[in-house]
C-alpha cells in the first residue's frame, strides 16, 4: 500500500515544531519524532547514519519543498508495511517475537473488501485470521505463554472486539512512540489516504502549542499497550465469536 503524501507532510509540520520548540536541529526531529526512518530504511534500528537515511537528509541541500523531496524518496523506496522480525502472517494480522515466551501482534489492512477491514461485516474474517494466527503459534512456538501488542487501534470498539475482554482491558497508554506506525496510523484510513478531519484538527493543534508536552498531548488518540496469556485466546476463539457479528 503506498501512503499519500499529506501523511508525509503531516509529519514534517510536526518535525519542524518539535524542532523549533525542542531547539533541536530538524534532522534529529525527522529521526525521532517521525515514522519516516521506518518507512524509508524497514528496520528499528534508528541509525543517523544509515546510508538510506544520510542519502534522504543530503537531499535537502539545494532542496527549495521538503514535502515534494520527501515524497519522491518515499516513493522510490520500497513499500514494505510490515517490520523485519515478522515470522507469518495472517491476512490483515502478523506476529513477531517478542521478548521471551511472548509474541507480539501487528495489523495491515491487506483487505480489499468495498466494508472496512474493522466493520462488523468484516469481523467474521478477522476473527477466522487471528484463530488461525494463534493455533499457528500453538503448534509452531511452544514457548510462547503471552500475545501483547502497542497500538492506536485498541482505543477503537470496532478493533478490541475481536480480542478475549482481559487483553483490551490490561491496556495502558504507551508513552513516546513518535517513530512508529502506533501512534501515526491513526491518521490514515485503510486506502493509505488520510483522514481529513483529524489531520486538520491535528494540524491546527501542533502550529498553536507552545511546549514540548503540549506537543505530545496533539494526537486524538495514545498508542495503548495490551497484554493477555495466550490460553486467553484459545479459549475466546474456541467459543466462535465469529457468530456474534454473524459470520
Ligand atoms: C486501521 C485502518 C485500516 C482503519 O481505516 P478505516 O478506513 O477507518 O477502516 P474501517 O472503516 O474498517 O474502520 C472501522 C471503524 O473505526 C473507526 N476509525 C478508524 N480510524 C479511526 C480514528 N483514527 N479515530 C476514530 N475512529 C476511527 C472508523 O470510523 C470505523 O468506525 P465506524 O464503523 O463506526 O465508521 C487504517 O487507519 C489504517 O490502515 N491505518 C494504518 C495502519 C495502522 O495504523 N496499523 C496499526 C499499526 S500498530
Amino acid at each position: 500500500m503506498i501512503y499519500a503524501k499529506e501523511f508525509f507532510d503531516l509529519q514534517l509540520q510536526f518535525a519542524r515544531r518539535v524542532s523549533e520548540l525542542g531547539a533541536m536541529p530538524l534532522q534529529v526531529a525527522l529521526l525521532d519524532y517521525t515514522n519516516l526512518y521506518v518507512r524509508f530504511v524497514g528496520d528499528r534500528q534508528f541509525d543517523g547514519d544509515d546510508p538510506i537515511w544520510s542519502t534522504y537528509l543530503a537531499g535537502f541541500r539545494g532542496e527549495v519543498d521538503l514535502g515534494d523531496w520527501t515524497y519522491r524518496f518515499y516513493l522510490h523506496r520500497p513499500h514494505r508495511v510490515q517490520p523485519p522480525s515478522v515470522i507469518a502472517t495472517f491476512g490483515c494480522f502478523a506476529y513477531a517475537m517478542g521478548k521471551p515466551g511472548q509474541i507480539r501482534l501487528h495489523f495491515h489492512n491487506t483487505d480489499g473488501h468495498r466494508h472496512g477491514p474493522l466493520s462488523a461485516e468484516r469481523s467474521a474474517s478477522r476473527l477466522s485470521e487471528l484463530t488461525s494466527l494463534v493455533h499457528h503459534v500453538r503448534s509452531q512456538q511452544v514457548a510462547v505463554k503471552e500475545v501483547a501488542g502497542v497500538s492506536w487501534l485498541y482505543n477503537l470498539t470496532a478493533y478490541r472486539r475481536l480480542f478475549p475482554e482481559s487483553y483490551a482491558a490490561s491496556a495502558t497508554v504507551a508513552e513516546n512512540r513518535f517513530r512508529n506506525m502506533p501512534l501515526w496510523g491513526q491518521f490514515l484510513n485503510r486506502h493509505g489516504g488520510i483522514r481529513k478531519d483529524a489531520v486538520t484538527a491535528f494540524a491546527r493543534r501542533v502550529s498553536d502549542r507552545t511546549t514540548m508536552d503540549e506537543l505530545a498531548q496533539c494526537f486524538p488518540l495514545q498508542p495503548l499497550a495490551v497484554s493477555a496469556p495466550i490460553e486467553a485466546f484459545f479459549e475466546f476463539y474456541a467459543q466462535n465469536p465469529a457468530a456474534r457479528f454473524g459470520g
